[in-house]
């Protein structure tokens, strides 16, 4: 059934606060967005204007005060904290532009505990790397790696546990242009070729032109680019 819905992940009226000492700041607005299964989707927009605040909550890393997250036709505002998590794990890879990777751990045995974490067993480990480039870094810690090392690093522990949905939150913005550009050549390849329905901010245009659609977010909603 699940294969059937049009929109792997869907946001209705999603409205968010945050308390800033006695004022409530009222980031989201009754912000809508549909994500099509298979879509590379950019999202832009000002600096404040909530584009990390609905990338956590797309995540499920954060609740909003009213309106509804969709993931593959599941409706997860009644679901509690544990249904919510077992999706997060299951179907949803996330990116952001600091690495937050372990350097007690080599580059192979982060992507490991990220898969052991899922129960997953770590038998691609190494194959994957090596498809990504990034084959030489299996042994380092991360510390010692490039930053364009760690983002391809963190790229491959993003999608090693082959989720639906990756959320990246300017995953190239400590990036060179090179290092831009291969981190962008992962993300379409995964989606080309494993179907991985991608959601990436970026303030950079040149960045956005890698995705199929671009949406802009003013004022805590959708502006323009919405289907
Ligand atoms: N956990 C939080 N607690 C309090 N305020 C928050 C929290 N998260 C975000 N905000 C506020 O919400 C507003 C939107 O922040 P958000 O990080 O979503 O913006 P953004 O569009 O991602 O900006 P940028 O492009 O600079 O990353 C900001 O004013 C921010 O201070
Ligand atoms: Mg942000």
């Amino acid at each position: 059934m699940s294969n059937s819905n049009r929109y792997i992940l869907e946001a209705i009226n999603l409205h968010k606060s945050f308390k800033a000492g006695e004022v409530r700041e009222h980031v989201l607005r009754g912000l809508d967005l549909r994500v099509e299964r298979g879509e590379f989707l950019a999202v832009m927009g000002p600096s404040g204007c909530g584009k990390s605040t609905l990338l956590h909550l797309l995540g499920l890393m954060d609740k909003p005060d009213s309106g509804s997250i969709i993931i593959d036709g599941q409706d997860t505002t009644y679901m509690d904290e544990q249904t919510q998590a077992a999706i997060r794990r299951r179907k949803i890879g996330f990116v952001f532009q600091r690495f937050n990777l372990l350097n007690v751990l080599s580059g192979y045995d982060n992507i490991a505990l990220s898969l052991k974490i899922r129960g997953l067993d770590t038998d691609g480990i190494d194959r994957l790397l090596a498809s990504m480039g990034v084959a030489e870094v299996a042994r380092k810690s991360p510390e010692k790696m490039s930053m364009g090392q760690q983002q391809r690093l963190t790229v491959a522990r993003a999608i090693a546990h082959k989720p639906d949905i990756l959320l990246a939150d300017e995953p190239t913005g400590s990036l060179d242009s090179a290092n831009t550009q291969t981190v962008l050549e992962m993300f379409k390849r995964a989606n080309e070729q494993d179907g991985l329905t991608v959601v990436m901010i970026t303030h950079s245009p040149t960045v956005a032109s890698a995705a199929s659609r671009v949406v802009y977010m003013k004022d805590g909603k959708i502006i323009d680019g919405n289907t």
